[in-house]
């Protein structure tokens, strides 16, 4: 079995967050002898490709509507990665210092337009085109209706939504930028009156599936719009939680730790590194440390943190840190808080892939009160690392956390999404840590919980599988 997996992200090449973990790591668990599968992506201008050496292996020329853009297809050129990688090098859209941004609409078209373009001349195409988020939401659409696509009409095609809110929106106007098809079908680009590569990838994939079960069902209730759309299709649709890569989360041999340890040694490992973050943010190594990785989105919850952390700060009980960035406003009120709470409050706005792997390591407990969370996988970090995680039940969270005080529980969990709630849920977490040795039980316990890629990639190809046997 011959697939390729198109996305915009792909660690350790790029990464904004969760999806290039996935797809730098899926591909990997999914090689195998029979399985050859291979990731396509842009070529962006950051430290991946300022410090390595590339080779062109094709060059052509792409039309988006009245314009055309050269571009080049580049691979490394010695193989760093477990699997095959491939580059689309348009210097004038995609060659930038970010991954995102407002022009999107044709970046990512050109993407996928050069994508398919190359694919085209392979002798032998792939037997599956793995497609993931609505950055190449239009493929399953070009594949399907473009003339210029038509030897690709017989090529199985999936979509993994990893999150619904982003859909990639844009006006009928700019309909002429994507390559020739019958008009007659423009139906299926479109969701409420404008074009949307999410929705027409749901509607024209073979198969789709989300990246938790759970999400997959809250999704027919709650999916930014296109709720009707999930339950009529949901006969293609299914959900496979997402794994963590084993190999690069792995606190016996992480680089990026400052100690190592394994289960037997956690309570000095993870003590070692604790004392690491509180000498460089100035915090109580003495006090039970949560700590919040993530992007500063309403999605996450992190706009209430300002108002519960000062709440718990008040009582001088716990120490806490977070990572991340996002909305300005958030990220103001979090740096006040440093000038009141100095010493048991500090923070990181930015993004730094070492410290998160420290924090994961010398935390205590990892907030996520997320108000949606497809999968999520800094809560599966946390447990390989021996961290409480304290999450809402929603999505991957639901799915993979269960409340200490359920049977086999292991960590906390709360039903809404208020500042009380998670003043509740720190609470509750302090009170666990209290007790040294249930907290301590927990933490050996939780590392040993198996949420590697090895099932879910096995999941995968029962998907692909299962489209083979209905044709
Ligand atoms: P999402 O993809 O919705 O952001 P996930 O939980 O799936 O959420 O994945 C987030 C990934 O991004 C994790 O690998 C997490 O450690 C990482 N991450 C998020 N924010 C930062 C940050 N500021 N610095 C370093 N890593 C971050
Ligand atoms: C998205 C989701 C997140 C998920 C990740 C990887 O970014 O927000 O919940 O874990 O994709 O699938």
């Amino acid at each position: 079995m011959n697939l390729v997996h198109i996305s915009a992200e792909c660690y350790p090449i790029a990464k904004v967050g969760g999806l290039a973990d996935v797809v730098g790591a899926l591909p990997k668990y999914q090689n195998s002898a029979a399985t050859t599968s291979q990731v396509i992506m842009p070529f962006y201008d950051n430290t991946f490709t300022r410090v390595n050496a590339f080779k062109i292996i094709y060059e052509s020329q792409l039309t988006l509507g009245d314009t055309s853009y050269d571009f080049k297809i580049l691979t490394l050129k010695k193989p760093l990665l477990d699997f095959d990688i491939f580059f689309v090098d348009v210097p004038d859209l995609l060659f930038k210092d970010y991954v995102y941004s407002m022009d999107d609409t044709e970046r990512f078209l050109a993407f996928q337009i050069a994508t398919l373009d190359w694919l085209l001349s392979w002798e032998t195409i792939p037997d599956y085109i793995h497609c993931h988020d609505h950055h190449t939401g239009l493929i399953p659409f070009m594949l399907q209706e473009s003339f210029k696509y038509e030897r690709f009409r017989e090529t199985p095609n999936v979509l993994t939504i990893h999150n619904a809110q982003y859909q990639g929106w844009f006006s009928h106007d700019k309909v002429n930028l994507i390559p020739e098809f019958d008009f007659d079908k423009v139906g299926l680009l479109d969701w409420g009156g404008s074009i949307n590569p999410l929705a027409a990838a749901i509607k024209c994939a073979w198969r789709v599936n989300t990246v938790s079960p759970g999400y997959m069902e809250e999704l027919k209730i709650s999916a930014n719009g296109l709720e009707h759309l999930l339950s009529n299709e949901s006969t293609k649709c299914t959900g496979i939680l997402n794994g963590i890569d084993w190999k690069v989360w792995d606190p016996e041999t992480d680089h990026f730790l400052i100690s190592n340890y394994s289960d037997k040694t956690i309570i000095s490992g993870k003590k070692t590194n604790k004392k690491h973050l509180c000498d460089t943010f100035n915090l109580d190594i003495n006090k039970p440390l949560f700590a919040f990785i993530g992007r500063l989105v309403g999605e996450k919850g992190s706009d209430l943190f300002p108002d519960a952390f000062r709440a718990i700060l008040q009582k001088e009980e716990v120490s806490i840190l977070l990572l991340g960035s996002g909305q300005p406003q958030v990220e103001h009120q979090l740096e006040l808080l440093k000038g009141d709470f100095e010493g048991s409050y500090n923070n990181f706005i930015g993004y730094d892939e070492a410290l998160s792997h420290v924090i994961y390591a010398g935390a205590d407990f990892l907030l996520m009160p997320s108000r949606v969370e497809p999968c999520g996988l800094n809560q599966m970090y946390a447990l390989r690392y021996g961290t409480i995680p304290i999450v809402r039940r929603i999505g991957g969270l639901k799915d993979t956390v269960i409340d200490i005080s359920e049977t086999n529980g292991f960590g906390i969990c709360h039903d809404d999404v208020t500042v009380s709630d998670i003043i509740h849920a720190i609470n509750r977490g302090l009170s666990l840590y209290k007790d040294q040795s249930a907290y301590r039980k927990l933490g050996k316990y939780i590392m040993k919980i198996d949420h590697s890629w090895d099932a879910s990639a096995k999941e995968y190809i029962k998907l692909y599988n299962s489209i083979k046997q209905n044709t």
